[in-house]
């Protein structure tokens, strides 16, 4: 992996983290862009990059670069993207992948056209306690899925004055919460349970109307400091109902208005025999419900299934996280680079594309005031 070539556009707070896991996976960091050169620089010299680019325009045609990475405000996702396959990158897109899901489709075709591997960090994957919930869901231990529900809860756009790029629908989409972390739950509800949401029900709120306009200050921050007033068009919340092509019902509520939730992604799964749930904010452990007793599964490799044994690697008692799944996302990625081949599990644009129907649904549902199919279609599964 030493002699690939990986460049960074967008450098806060996951842009660090992307950063973090390409340099743990063996790659060189060759460069980096931001929102200005002077920012660029101040980057590369914070994250170890090689050199600062001008734009990141610059950055995903230099033929100096093998894999680009996409941590940039979501406007930006798709024609980066874009112009990264076409100069032959291979590409890391954060989520969501476009603003609507015309445009993550475009990216899917593209992708496709160009064999080049194309992931999305759908990082909550790669908790080894979330492999063992899919491996009893698709081992039968389970039993049949008949409810699957949960929440993603967030308090960082409690106030008023908390403002970011991402309440911005120019700069962020017409969606806000579902498309932010809405779509990591429901990512991860379908990579558990292998069922498709096949329709949906949601309702929005936006409880705060006005928030100050701010531009420049990091995502997850608690204090954002004063700007002038602006209308808010993105919702801070949306609860959202389905049913499954494998006979599940569920529900989710997301929020990033929730006081003292900071980053609860928190689901279950109810079969005919057991269930399962697992909380971001606990990932050590796997609950495991029967109605005899109930279990609670560590993370410890010596007793863990292959499938979550594999995403394990530190002692049980050493806390694994956030920053672990990721790195284990980009060196599958990268892996792929390599081979040719995704590991199964790998997040790729087809499931950015998902992700971005269900987000377009979960809005039409709320403006309708109606069901709407999101069955699978064929493209999906292509790309
Ligand atoms: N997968 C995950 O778990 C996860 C977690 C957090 C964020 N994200 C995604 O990552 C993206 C960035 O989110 P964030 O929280 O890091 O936001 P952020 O505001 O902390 O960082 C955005 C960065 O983009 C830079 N930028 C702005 N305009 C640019 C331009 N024209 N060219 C290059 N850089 C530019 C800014 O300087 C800033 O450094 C979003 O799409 C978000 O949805 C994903």
């Amino acid at each position: 992996m030493a002699d690939l070539r990986a460049a960074i556009a967008g450098t806060g707070f996951i842009g660090a983290v992307h950063a973090r896991s390409a340099r743990l996976a063996g790659a060189r960091l060759v460069g980096v862009a931001a929102s200005s050169p002077e920012n660029a620089r101040a980057a590369a010299d914070t994250l170890g990059a090689e050199k600062p680019y001008d734009s990141a325009e610059e950055l995903v045609r230099d033929p100096d670069v093998d894999v680009v990475h996409i941590c940039t405000p979501n406007h930006l996702h798709l024609p980066l993207a874009e112009a990264a396959l076409a100069a032959g990158k291979h590409v890391v897109c954060e989520k969501p992948l476009a603003l609507d899901a015309a445009g993550a489709q475009r990216l899917v075709d593209a992708a496709a056209d160009s064999g080049l591997q194309a992931g999305v960090p759908f990082v909550y994957r790669y908790y080894p306690t979330v492999r063992e919930a899919r491996e009893r869901v698709t081992g039968g231990q389970t039993g049949a899925v008949r409810l699957i529900h949960g929440a993603y809860l967030q308090d960082w756009l409690l106030r008023p004055d908390d403002g970011n790029w991402r309440v911005d629908e120019q700069l962020g989409g017409a969606s806000r919460a579902f498309a932010d972390i809405g779509s990591h739950w429901c990512d991860l509800a379908e990579f558990v349970t292998g069922h498709r949401i096949t329709r949906l029900c949601a309702r929005t709120k936006t409880a705060l109307t006005e928030r100050v306009k701010t531009e420049s200050h990091a995502a997850f921050s608690a204090v954002n400091g004063s700007g002038t007033a602006r209308a808010v068009g993105t919702e801070d919340a949306a609860i959202v109902l389905f049913e499954t092509d494998g006979g599940a019902v569920g529900s989710t509520v997301i929020s990033q208005i929730s006081a003292g939730r900071k980053n609860r992604l928190w689901l279950e799964v109810d079969g005919a025999e057991e269930a399962v749930q697992f909380c971001q904010e606990e990932p050590e452990e796997l609950w495991v419900g029967r109605r005899e007793h109930v279990t609670l599964i560590k993370r410890d490799p010596e007793h863990l299934s292959a499938a979550a044994q594999r995403y394990a690697v530190l002692p049980p008692g050493h806390p694994q996280g956030y920053a672990d799944s990721f790195d284990a996302f980009v060196a599958e990625v990268y892996e792929a680079v390599v081979t040719g081949t995704p590991a199964d599990g790998m997040p790729q644009f087809a499931d950015g594309l998902r992700a971005a129907r269900l987000t377009d649904a979960v809005l039409r549902s709320a403006r309708e005031d109606r069901w709407i199919d999101v069955s699978i279609k064929s493209a999906e599964v292509a790309g």
